[in-house]
């Protein structure tokens, strides 16, 4: 049932993704090179589970029901683009070096180095020109600016890009649990948080409802990643559509390294059960959204 929620939302944003990478030059660009394009698709579209768009339009759904679907969705595509760009760029030769993603080769496999980076670089500043442009000029203003500056907060050097940072020095440094769980909270977690926050930012909720909704992102955003590596050590690359068993070979400091993949499940177990009870206050209505956290932790790919 969630599964198949979640794929009826995944076409919807890979719809929108298909039409912001078309072709068509908008007004300020000069052109749109067509080996930049292709290599941007592929990094972008088809494929995904598209779990952060979901959260946040979820989200959004939970507390202002009958929102506009195009401004939600131009928000949701944003958060992919972010994603895509950090998978592109996490795979990378000097980063994780991998050679499949989604059960594709990797967008330098495909294309080169240099494009990989260059497509990377325009999926970023292709989600600021989401959240900035005409798709979401009917949001009030402080709700608009929220949005970018939250996203370049959670994706930036205090959230994601600070995360990658700490997660190659951390091969060398060995953190210790708060160590690990702090480079994971940036690394994965900032930008969940975020979708989950940019869900009741788009609903222009009170604050409290914005903080909870944060607050929930975070505890699934830890799972995720918890989940992530514990499927590193158990799945298989067909699976996963990605290599695994690449963490210990690389000696990558995450918490199932540090103590076993039982204590990770058990953990797992204590985040989804925080989350749900965070979306307590919204009783059923909060169903979906309870569900995904559950997914999180048994997801299978
Ligand atoms: C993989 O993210 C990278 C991590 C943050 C662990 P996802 O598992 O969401 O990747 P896709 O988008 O579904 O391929
Ligand atoms: C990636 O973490 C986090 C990002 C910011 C992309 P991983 O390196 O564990 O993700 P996978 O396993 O390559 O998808
Ligand atoms: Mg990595
Ligand atoms: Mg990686
Ligand atoms: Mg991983």
């Amino acid at each position: 049932m969630f599964e198949a929620v979640l794929a009826a939302r995944a076409a919807e944003v890979e719809a929108a993704l298909r039409r912001i990478l078309d072709d068509r030059t908008r007004s300020g660009e000069i052109a749109r090179p067509e080996r930049l394009m292709a290599a941007m698709r592929h990094g972008a579209l088809n494929g995904g589970k598209r779990l952060r768009p979901f959260l946040a339009i979820e989200a959004a759904a939970l507390l202002a029901p009958n929102l506009d679907r195009q401004i939600v969705l131009c928000v949701a595509a944003a958060l992919e683009c972010v994603h895509c760009y950090s998978l592109i760029h996490d795979d990378l030769p000097p980063m994780d070096d991998d050679d499949l993603r989604r059960g594709q080769p990797t967008v330098h496999r495909a294309f080169d180095e240099a494009t990989a980076i260059l497509a990377g670089d325009a999926l970023l500043t292709l989600a600021f020109d989401l959240l900035a442009g005409r798709s979401t000029d009917t949001l009030m203003p402080q709700n608009r600016l929220d949005l970018v500056a939250g996203l370049a907060r959670a994706a930036g050097l205090g959230g994601m890009v600070g995360g990658q940072m700490l997660d190659i020095q951390a091969e060398e440094r060995r953190p210790e649990e708060a160590g690990i769980i702090r480079l994971q909270a940036m690394k994965t977690g900032a930008l969940i948080r975020f979708a989950c926050e940019a869900g009741a930012i788009l609903a222009a909720a009170p604050p409290a409802d914005r903080e909870r909704l944060a607050e929930f992102g975070s505890a699934i955003g830890l799972a995720f990643q918890l989940a992530d590596d514990l499927l590193d050590v158990t799945a298989s690359p067909e699976r996963m559509g990605k290599a695994t068993g690449k963490d210990a070979a690389a000696g990558k400091a995450t918490l199932v390294a540090l103590h076993g993949a039982d204590w990770a499940r058990s953990q797992l177990h204590g985040l989804v059960n925080q989350a749900h009870s965070l979306l307590e206050p919204y009783g059923a209505r909060a169903a979906l959204l309870k569900a995904a956290a559950s997914f999180v932790a048994v997801r299978q790919n």
